[in-house]
């Protein structure tokens, strides 16, 4: 057998792998299955996009090789997207690093910033592309373990001193996949303090920037001052836009970052579907008409979650942000466990804590993406899944 490198044993499990397949099982058995487990919802992607697509897969010039440079209109869409969002300019041409989907750019970064010996700061539990980059590029990640106790943010102080003097990338995503937390802007000011001190760059996830709620705004890392020295920010339109197998994202950073990845980039890819790009761009000028009736659909399902969950008796907060429920639980119960228990006997699919890591442990996470009376189904299933472990201890 041809020897496989050291990176392939070092990289972590991969939760959502095995999902599809335990699902199709169960489905051939004909069990009801209510699948809260990936963050992608049932809702369909704005018709500006999917004409633009339609539109754009007849244009012979959009059929060809996309290149670095892609779909220029889509360079232009995300610039003008950032200024309205955000009010903040970024050059098209050279602030802007289209992605097939962030995933993507987040993976490949780590190639042009990370070399052995390096250290990556990586939340834990969090999305496990930030771990499997590090260990692509051969360097280290530090787990820190996102817990209640700093309200599940870094705190790069507790890091100690050997580790942080090899950190060369943070990874930080707020609002936050899996614990629905969201960052508050004297701690980002922090962060980008210390990053600038340490020259670390600043790894900065908003993939959930739109899906907010009662008001609150998710800043971009770029609205904090000092930050373009130092920080990448990765978007997508996955989550906002209901276009998660479409695979569409974006970074945006100072020229000197974002020629960085764009350069990995050339060597891996050849550009992303040059039709998709223009309806990634159609998706983006229809944000103020899509995104807010997108977000209150998401909002009515996260209040029934949190109703449904917390009714079948499980600890539940209101998440002010993303498609998640972080639901602690109680002492004792393994989270591992628990949701095999709820898979193999009442067909829902939920993620445990500990597959996000060992720092996950004790909570296991639901994605509010489909209608509220499955929810509300999928939690009293989960309470009796609850209460069959607890009466076998
Ligand atoms: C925190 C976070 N970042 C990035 C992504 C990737 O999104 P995309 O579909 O753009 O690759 C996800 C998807 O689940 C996510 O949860």
């Amino acid at each position: 057998m041809p020897r496989l490198s050291s990176r392939i044993d070092r990289l972590p499990p991969y939760l959502l792998a095995s999902i599809p397949a335990r699902k199709r099982e169960l489905l051939a058995r004909g069990v009801d299955v209510i699948d809260l487990g990936a963050g992608d919802a049932d809702l369909a992607p704005p018709e500006e996009a999917v004409e633009a697509l339609a539109r754009a897969s007849r244009e012979p010039s959009l059929q060809r090789y996309g290149f670095g440079l892609g779909h220029v209109p889509f360079r232009e869409a995300v610039s003008a997207w950032m200024e309205r969002r955000f009010g903040l300019a970024f050059d098209p041409m050279r602030e802007v690093v289209p992605l097939i989907g962030s995933k993507e750019g987040i993976a490949h970064l780590a190639l042009a910033y990370l070399e052995p010996g390096d250290v990556a700061v990586v939340p834990e539990p969090g999305y496990i592309v930030y771990q499997g980059g590090t260990v692509l590029a051969g360097a280290e990640p530090h787990l820190y373990p996102l817990r209640p106790r700093t309200r599940f943010l870094v705190e790069l102080d507790e890091i100690p001193e050997d580790v942080l003097r090899r950190t060369r990338l943070l990874y930080l995503n707020y609002p936050n996949n899996p614990t629905a937390a969201v960052a508050p802007r004297d701690y980002l000011a922090n962060v980008v303090r210390q990053c600038r001190e340490r020259d670390i760059l600043l790894v900065f996830d908003n993939a959930y920037s739109e899906l907010a709620f009662d008001g609150y705004r998710p800043p971009s890392i770029f609205e904090i001052d000092g930050a373009r020295e130092v920080a990448v920010e990765f978007h997508s339109l996955s989550k906002s836009y209901n276009m998660t197998g479409w695979r569409c994202g974006w970074a945006v950073a100072d020229p000197a970052i974002a020629s960085r990845l764009a350069q990995v980039k050339t060597f891996i890819d050849t550009g992303h579907y040059m039709a998709v790009q223009a309806a990634g761009a159609a998706a983006l000028g229809a944000w103020e008409r899509f995104v807010p009736a997108n977000v209150a659909v998401f909002q009515e399902r996260r209040d029934a979650a949190v109703a449904a969950f917390r009714a079948a008796g499980f600890d539940v907060e209101v998440p002010q942000a993303t498609m998640y429920l972080w639901i602690p639980l109680p002492e004792g119960v393994a989270s591992a466990e628990f949701a095999e228990r709820l898979l193999a006997d009442e067909g829902v699919v939920v993620l445990p804590g500990s597959g996000f890591g060992a720092g996950g442990e004790g909570f296991f996470r639901i994605s509010f993406i489909v209608e509220p009376a499955r929810l509300a189904e999928a939690a009293r299933r989960a309470g009796r899944a609850l209460e069959a472990l607890r009466a076998a201890v």
